[in-house]
């Protein structure tokens, strides 16, 4: 058995949980989480310093109610961890000498986690946590990722958005719509009203040099010039905009870009299972055909539990507690933040002589 505290300040939202592993079983004691969401509204988008000043306000008191909750001290936890990478380097820094400093203070092994890898564990916070192998559909506001997951645990990257990521497709759809930051959910409760077949919009594909597609990546550029092409066209015809029809269309076509990608993938890879994590994977419209897709293929379809999908502390705190009982070394309390670091790289942040 063994108990974490955990921290994640990688972007914009401040976070700290105490979770449990105990028998092949994850607990989650306590899970904080303080938005930043309202103080970047006004500005359509994350603000780095801002958000770094935020998470110092924030922590101190997100770790003692975290601690409160769960009903623990410093002194019943077997270690501390925190994110480290990749995200925004000023943010990172916070929770990550906030952990450091905890660690040293309290004589805990500390553990520095790539923020990606937090995302793959918060699947195994859900009732039926699915076994390797199996293909991970990873759909952040940072991120759109077809992940391999072996039997041993090994990570094969096999598909990757050459451009935005699905979320900030979402954010950056939602602004053209005159809509607020997120967008992934303002697009999700206007569409609710909408038709998703009013219009028809491309699935963007990646052209490999030699001719053909690369047939597991992802581009949304495209999809987000012809959205602003259809708003403009639109409002040179109409008085108002048919903003619901033209949110469903838009989340329709994303749905069935990374259904339809996934699903091809896990096919020719000969797996059974596709896991969905990040926080576009709380999108209900793309949990919905997803879960109906695989049902027809064959292909068992698990989501992370929705309050996992958007970024928390818990899915960081699972992390360590895997990295952990894999008897994986520890990390240097001299080790930094990357605002990048591949995750095919993650054993490196556990080297005695840290790679930053
Ligand atoms: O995983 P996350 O919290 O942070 C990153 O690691 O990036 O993902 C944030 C992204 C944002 O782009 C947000 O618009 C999107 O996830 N998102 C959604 C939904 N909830 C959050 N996108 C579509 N539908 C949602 N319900
Ligand atoms: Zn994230």
């Amino acid at each position: 058995m063994a108990t974490v505290l955990a921290l994640e300040t990688s972007c914009d939202e401040s976070a700290a949980a105490v979770l449990r592993f105990d028998d092949g079983r994850f607990q989650v004691l306590a899970s904080c989480i303080a938005s930043q969401v309202e103080e970047h509204a006004q500005w359509g988008g994350v603000v780095p310093e801002v958000a770094s000043r935020l998470h110092v306000e924030a922590l101190p008191h997100l770790v003692g109610k975290a601690l409160m909750e769960a009903g623990q001290s410093m002194a019943c936890l077997d270690a501390v961890a925190a994110t480290v990478t990749p995200g925004l380097a000023g943010a990172l820094m916070v929770g990550s000498v906030t952990g450091r400093a905890l660690a040293a203070l309290h004589a805990l092994p500390f553990f520095g986690i790539h923020h990606l890898e937090g995302h793959l564990a918060s699947v195994h916070l859900g009732e039926c946590p699915p076994r390797p192998p199996y293909l991970v559909l990873l759909v952040s506001g940072g991120h759109t990722e077809l992940i391999r997951v072996g039997v041993g645990g090994e990570m094969q990257r096999l598909g990757r958005s050459h451009d935005d990521a699905a979320g900030e497709a979402f954010d950056k759809v939602a602004r053209l719509l005159g809509l607020s930051y997120p967008g992934g959910p303002a697009i999700q409760a206007l569409a609710a009203a909408g038709d998703p077949g009013r219009f028809s919009l491309p699935k963007g594909r990646v052209s490999k040099p030699g001719g053909g597609f690369h047939p597991y990546d992802f581009s949304f550029s495209g999809l987000k010039t012809a959205m602003l092409r259809l708003v403009q066209s639109l409002s040179e015809a109409h008085e108002c905009l048919p903003l619901a029809d033209l949110a469903a269309s838009f989340e329709q076509v994303v749905a069935e870009v990374l259904v339809e990608r996934s699903l091809l993938c896990a096919n020719d890879q000969g797996l059974k299972a596709v896991v969905m994590v990040g926080g576009v994977a709380a999108n209900r419209r793309l949990r919905e055909l997803m879960g109906q897709r695989g049902k027809e293929q064959g292909i068992e379809v698990h989501t992370a539990p929705l309050a996992y999908c958007t970024d928390n502390a818990a899915m960081i705190g699972a992390a360590a507690l895997q990295h952990m009982a894999s008897g994986g070394g520890l990390s240097s309390l001299e080790l930094g933040v990357a605002a990048r670091w591949p995750l095919d790289k993650v054993k490196d942040l556990y080297l005695d002589t840290p790679p930053f």
